[in-house]
């Protein structure tokens, strides 16, 4: 009695140029902390979390924090594999790193797609926004997803906790509507 009907297994990218905030914002998710401190990912770190989705349904969430400087290297390949869905990050305040949005969006396109040959639910998140006075970037950011084809855009902060769950229940969600 009482035990969850399904199990969904999920391994989730974590790209974008370097220092925009994947690792805090994975922590975040997973551990609710935050350090103002930097040090760049090598490679590339594991993090899990499980997810109590619904009554019938437990998310198993793998999450691939891939290292910024991973984009010069051949590894990503071997890194996507298998992936069911991407986040890519850019930080608000760093105009070149909005700018590689769409590199690592077909990065993306080019080498991984779900069993069925669709390709896989990405979203784009604009983080730091605790930095940058809000309002245009917030439209900008939404018309560029819309423009680069991802599911979702969304303006967070690692460091204030802002739409972080929000923005990972969407992509979930989509995954979900993919199994
Ligand atoms: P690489 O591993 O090199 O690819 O970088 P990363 O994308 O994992 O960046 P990381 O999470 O290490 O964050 C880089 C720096 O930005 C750190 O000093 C963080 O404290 C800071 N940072 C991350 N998210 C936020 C945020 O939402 N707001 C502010 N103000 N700083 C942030
Ligand atoms: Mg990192």
């Amino acid at each position: 009695m009482g035990s969850p009907q399904r199990e969904i297994l999920c391994k989730v990218l974590v790209v974008g140029d370097l220092g925009v905030g994947k690792t805090s914002i994975i922590q975040r998710y997973v551990h609710n902390v935050f350090s103002q401190c930097y040090r760049a990912t090598i490679g590339v770190d594991f993090a899990l979390k499980i997810v109590n989705w619904d009554l019938d349904t437990v998310v198993r969430l793998q999450l691939w924090d891939i290292a910024g400087q991973e984009r010069f290297g051949h590894m990503t390949r071997l890194y996507y594999r298998e992936a069911v869905g991407a986040v890519v990050v850019c930080d608000l305040g760093r105009v070149a790193t909005v700018e590689s949005v769409s590199r690592w969006k077909e990065d993306l396109d080019s080498k991984v797609c779900l069993q069925n040959g669709n390709p896989i639910p990405v979203i784009l998140l604009g983080n730091k926004c605790d930095q940058v006075p809000l309002g245009t970037s917030v439209s900008n950011l939404e018309q560029l997803g819309q423009e680069l084809g991802f599911s979702y855009s969304h303006v967070t902060s690692a460091k204030e906790n802002v739409n972080i769950d929000m923005a990972i229940s969407s992509l979930i969600k989509e995954i979900i509507a993919n199994d």
